[in-house]
């Protein structure tokens, strides 16, 4: 079976974004799945920590069951998101044991994210947990850089982001990062930012992203390793395009599908119906604004 690191290598060379979608609720996984197929596309399932933590995912072992239900290899993987070393309320992780854990359960790809630690840290976070996956054949991503969003309280205007440029991953500083810590994939802040997690903005649209290319495409150069593309929910189309053109393998996605997700139960209080919202709503995403339809023939040859 081919690993999920060259299956994002492949889709580096042939300058695609493989989405990831995420599951904050458990019953989203089939449909997605679902719709990854019958789209012939290739995605990954992925979780992060406060998926678990603060909304309905559970923990990373019930997400890996409830995985193993639907998948088909060809088609989903299943990726580990943010295990973050600091989180989101600024509390210090034990990210070791739960990054581990999963590594033994099957996840083929994990992420440590060590962003909020100063440079050294980062570096020292990420090369442990490197090692930890390598040693079991699987992919580690990691985050330079900041991509703000998931922290409660609101953001400062995003025009003010974009513009001072706050928090980009700094050229030099990725090019130390990846040749000192081997990781395969670098999450990268170029202009995008997450969906809010907390109090009334979880419910809102996104402000739209846009994206520094030309700073985007100098990371490339300085890396070489696939980049991932975090906040992919609701980033001004014509920016996506160029991206991906331009050094992105990997996109992903969150707000989209957890707003149709939570929208779709609230006004029919039907975990079935709000599951067929998710498979219709992600099989538009893979067509349209992701375009990555059929793309499942291209990897696999
Ligand atoms: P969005 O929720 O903004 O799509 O971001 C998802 C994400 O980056 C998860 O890691």
């Amino acid at each position: 079976m081919e690993k999920v690191s060259e299956i994002i290598n492949k889709a580096r060379k042939m300058n695609i974004a493989i989405p990831a979608f995420n599951v904050p609720y458990l019953p989203m996984i089939e449909p997605i799945i679902q719709a990854v197929i019958d789209e012939d596309s290739f995605s990954l399932i992925e979780v992060a920590r406060v998926e678990w933590m603060k909304m309905g995912a559970k923990g990373p072992r019930e997400v890996y069951e409830e995985f193993i239900k639907w998948e088909k290899p060809n088609y989903v993987r299943l990726h580990l998101d943010h295990v973050p070393v600091i989180d989101e309320d600024n509390k210090r992780v034990d990210y070791l044991p739960i990054i581990k854990e999963a590594l033994e359960m099957g996840y083929e790809s994990v992420m440590v994210d060590g962003s909020r630690l100063d440079l050294e840290a980062n570096i020292q976070a990420t090369r442990r947990v490197v090692e930890l996956a390598h040693k079991k054949d699987a992919a580690c991503e990691a985050e330079l850089g900041a991509v703000m969003g998931h922290e409660p309280g609101p953001l400062p205007p995003y025009e003010e982001i974009f513009a001072s440029g706050k928090g980009f991953t700094d050229v030099k500083e990725a090019e130390i990062f990846v040749a000192q810590t081997n990781c395969d994939w670098l999450s990268v802040a170029i202009g995008n930012i997450h969906g809010a997690i907390s109090g009334a903005l979880r419910n809102k649209k996104k402000p739209e992203a846009r994206l520094d290319i030309k700073h985007l495409s100098r990371l490339s150069e300085v890396t070489r390793i696939p980049l991932v593309l975090h906040g992919g929910s609701g980033i001004a189309r014509e920016y996506y395009l160029e991206a991906v053109k331009n050094g992105i393998s990997k996109v992903n996605v969150g707000t989209e599908l957890r707003q149709t997700y939570e929208a779709a139960l609230q006004e029919d209080n039907s975990i079935a119906k709000a599951q067929d919202a998710v498979y219709n709503h992600t099989r538009n995403l893979i067509s349209g604004y992701y375009n990555v339809s059929g793309i499942q023939k291209k990897i696999f040859g």
